[in-house]
């Protein structure tokens, strides 16, 4: 795998596939622009360089339509801000106009692509997507981490249809932690995974036992961890069907001398409602007609004695219902925690990244990851498509077993 920094770019076209699907709130303002900014030193190489930078990103799921909500144009309104340059958004992704608008590009100057995904061809990795959109570059370089699990056109098919693709900066810092992190990690390990669905972390979970020294479960997904061990969960949201699988890994997990940790007393309330009535319980004593909203303080504080001697922790999903404050305690107790550690520590997922920043401890965070379901796909030990188009390894593809 080659780097941006290790091919020429002087005057040539250079097509930066990044990713800039960020949340907008309902009149299209941007409510986290990280991904924005871990884009920035990329653009800014290739600018310094003297190339024709060409920035093409998708936003949400439009499914091959052109949906305005979806339009890049404040994305592309940011980018310039934060370059403090001009950046046109070119109305579409891949027509004559777009072509023609590359051609009359200066060194030096920045065009943003409309977004990819208004093309069916750019989710179903369609060769002749791929190619239209090669035929706008001379070099490719990739620093789209966040897309990196799926093999879309813009991020895996370009690649056979461009004399030169390389990874960009973001996506070499996001596999250097990882390897950091996962591959050769300082010991103790420790991974925290919390968040609603223990169905999307399981996967996850599984190769982490070949790995951690301990694993460390939060959010509504404990729910069904501790009805694995019999324990009553009133009205809490948990996954029926995952109730054996959570057993076999809390039991393989001792087996193999892992720590596994679950929740010992809880928040609960009367009803999913940020003005419920709460109560703080152990989990032996949930009433039948109540729910599982956060960990409770003993958790907390026993999650931290957890963490405190290791030497890297990975953290993804929050430890509780944190959007209502009512139940963002545990999740809060988590981010000063990890934040306070001498560790390693690596965040990745969209809630856990956005709670982090809400508390200010963005600093004191070795590296927050921009992916969401690449970082998991990471953690699941999956190839990462857009890795392997470019003929890199993470390091652990299939969990590391040969
Ligand atoms: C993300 O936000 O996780 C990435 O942009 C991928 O988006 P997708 O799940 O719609 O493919």
């Amino acid at each position: 795998m080659q780097f941006i920094n290790q091919v020429d770019l002087d005057g040539k076209r250079v097509f930066i596939r990044v990713d800039f699907n960020v949340p907008l709130d309902e009149e299209g303002n941007i409510t986290d622009d990280n991904r924005i900014r871990a884009a920035l030193p990329t653009i800014n190489y290739a600018l310094d360089e003297s190339a024709k930078v060409i920035v093409a990103s998708h936003m949400g799921r439009p499914k091959g339509q052109r949906v305005e909500k979806l339009s890049l144009a404040p994305v592309a309104r940011r980018l310039g801000r934060l370059l403090k340059k001009e950046v046109p958004l070119a109305p579409d992704c891949c027509n004559e106009g777009v072509q023609k608008a590359v051609e009359e590009m200066e060194p030096g100057s920045v065009l943003m692509l409309e977004n990819l995904r208004f093309y069916q061809g750019e989710t179903d990795n369609d060769p002749e997507f791929s190619k239209a959109l090669a035929a706008l570059c001379d070099v490719y370089v990739d620093d789209a981490f966040a897309v990196a699990h799926r093999e879309n056109a813009s991020v895996v098919g370009i690649v056979d249809y461009v004399p030169v693709s390389v990874a960009g900066f973001t996506m070499k810092k996001e596999l250097d932690y990882f390897r950091r992190s996962m591959v050769d990690p300082a010991r103790p390990l420790a991974a925290v995974l919390g968040g609603a669905k223990a169905m999307t972390k399981l996967p996850a979970l599984e190769n982490l036992l070949d790995h951690a020294d301990k694993i460390i479960i939060g959010g509504a997904m404990a729910n069904t961890f501790l009805k694995s061990v019999d324990i009553n969960v009133g009205q809490s949201l948990y996954e029926e069907e995952l109730v054996p699988v959570a057993n076999v890994l809390l039991r393989n997990a001792k087996k193999r001398g892992v720590k596994m940790f679950i929740p010992v007393d809880c928040v609960v309330a009367d009803r999913f409602d940020p003005k419920a009535e709460t109560k703080l319980v152990t989990v032996m004593d949930v009433p039948n007609d109540w729910m599982i909203m956060d960990i409770g303080p003993a958790t907390s504080l026993l999650y931290r004695e957890a963490l405190r001697d290791c030497k890297t922790i990975i953290w993804n999903g929050p430890m509780g219902a944190f959007e209502m404050d009512a139940f963002s305690r545990g999740t809060y107790n988590m981010v000063s925690t990890v934040a306070q550690t001498y560790a390693l520590t690596i965040i990745g997922g969209g809630d856990t990244d956005v709670v982090v920043t809400n508390a200010g401890e963005s600093e004191n965070i070795s590296y927050i990851s921009t992916g969401g379901g690449a970082f998991l796909a990471l953690l699941t030990g999956e190839v990462l498509p857009a890795v392997e188009a470019l003929g890199g390894t993470t390091g652990l593809e299939n969990g590391g077993r040969a």
